[in-house]
């Protein structure tokens, strides 16, 4: 804990003996929870009050434990929560023919108890598929086994999840049709995606229900096409009439690949909101480029991007919810050594869970952003 820090949570101690309020024993305080910073709107209340969004965040079982800082923050700043991993396939069932729901339960309780709204995240996804199912796909291909999970988990968080992210990740524009050669495309060809989706009709036919994708944001020629592949899939499925509601942009910015491209953006959400359909961002968070720097240069770097890219996707109606993949950069999957940097700051919140320049970023864009389109 720093100084700051402790000085702080002394003057908290001392104002509440002050006021003859009984002390919390010392074990209840929790380890990182700072009460003092001085009150903000929550970012759920600025998401709803204009064009009546969502805010929310992708939390875990081990950052929702009750009294910690990422549990009150949760619940002060968002009015939707997606589970990090708990709702995958590979965590739901590890084993063939065994269930564990603890997880995702935990998590579902959280909102139930709080009265958020959950995005289920995600029923079809390579990277989340557990060993056993993909290799009894790969020798039987029978549709039976992904009927039997998708009946399995829909309907028990039917009462909670108002939108499932059916497939994750579908396009992969080095693949024939532009499609992800994934165990699923492999099995059952191309309709494996309206499959799924009416899989999830049948078993909750009040979700919505979603493509979620990544790689959309910049001016490459490579995202040029994967946003042309995504339209083409979803005007091919909207055309067939399958019970496809919407879309997610994972939004996954990355301060390497320069500037969001504001017309590709445009373009893309212009044309899945003139398929009826509506938008979530999923996934929003930064990938640095640069830690040489300042801290707040840092995090004027990574606030700026996003205010970017909001003020570009809130013009839109069609977009009507903003989810940031996790609170605080203790708990990014970033900050991992998948590109050699142990730390990221790419989060609202910093690892002492102390609001960034990016928490005022996103208030910013979600109170000003009136959609003119
Ligand atoms: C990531 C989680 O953050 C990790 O903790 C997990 O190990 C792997 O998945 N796109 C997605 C998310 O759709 O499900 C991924 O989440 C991040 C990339």
């Amino acid at each position: 804990m720093d100084r700051l820090v402790l000085v702080e949570r002394r003057t908290f101690l001392q104002s509440l003996a002050a006021m003859a309020v009984p002390l919390p024993a010392a074990s209840c305080m929790p380890e990182t929870y700072e009460p003092l910073e001085p009150a903000v709107p929550p970012l759920s209340q600025a998401a709803a009050e204009n064009n009546s969004r969502l805010f929310g965040a992708a939390m875990n079982m081990q950052t929702l434990v009750s009294g910690s800082a990422g549990y009150e923050t949760a619940l002060r700043e968002c009015s939707s929560i997606t589970a990090e991993w708990s709702f995958k396939w590979d965590k739901i069932a590890p084993r063939r023919d065994e269930y564990d729901f603890e997880e995702a339960d935990h998590t579902a309780d959280f909102a139930r108890r709080h009265n958020k709204k959950m995005r289920g995240h995600t029923l079809l996804w390579h990277l989340g598929m557990p060993e056993w199912a993909d290799t009894q796909l790969a020798e039987t291909g029978d549709w039976e086994l992904v009927r039997a999970y998708i009946q399995t988990v829909v309907p028990r968080y039917a009462d909670i999840v108002d939108e499932w992210d059916v497939v994750n990740e579908p396009i992969d524009i080095t693949g024939g049709d532009n499609l992800r050669q994934n165990q699923f495309l492999r099995s059952f060809g191309k309709d494996y995606i309206e499959r799924a989706f009416w899989e999830a009709h049948e078993a909750a036919p009040q979700t919505k229900l979603f493509i979620n994708e990544y790689g959309l944001e910049y001016a490459s020629p490579e995202e040029g096409q994967r946003r042309l592949s995504l339209i083409r899939l979803m005007e091919y499925l909207v055309n067939r009439g399958v019970p496809v509601h919407g879309l997610g942009l994972q939004a996954h910015l990355d301060l390497r690949k320069g500037a969001v491209y504001a017309d590709g953006l445009h373009g893309l959400l212009r044309d899945i909101a003139g398929l009826g359909l509506t938008v979530s961002i999923t996934e929003l968070d930064v990938r640095e480029q640069e830690r040489s720097q300042s801290l707040l240069d840092r995090d004027r770097a990574v606030a700026d991007e996003v205010q970017r890219y909001l003020d570009i996707v809130l013009n839109f109606h069609a977009v009507k919810s903003v989810t940031t993949w996790g609170l605080s950069d203790k708990n990014s999957w970033l900050a991992t050594s998948r590109d050699g940097k142990a730390d990221n700051r790419g989060l609202p919140y910093d690892t002492q869970w102390k609001r960034k320049p990016m928490r005022a970023a996103i208030e910013s864009a979600l109170s000003q952003g009136r959609p003119s389109a």
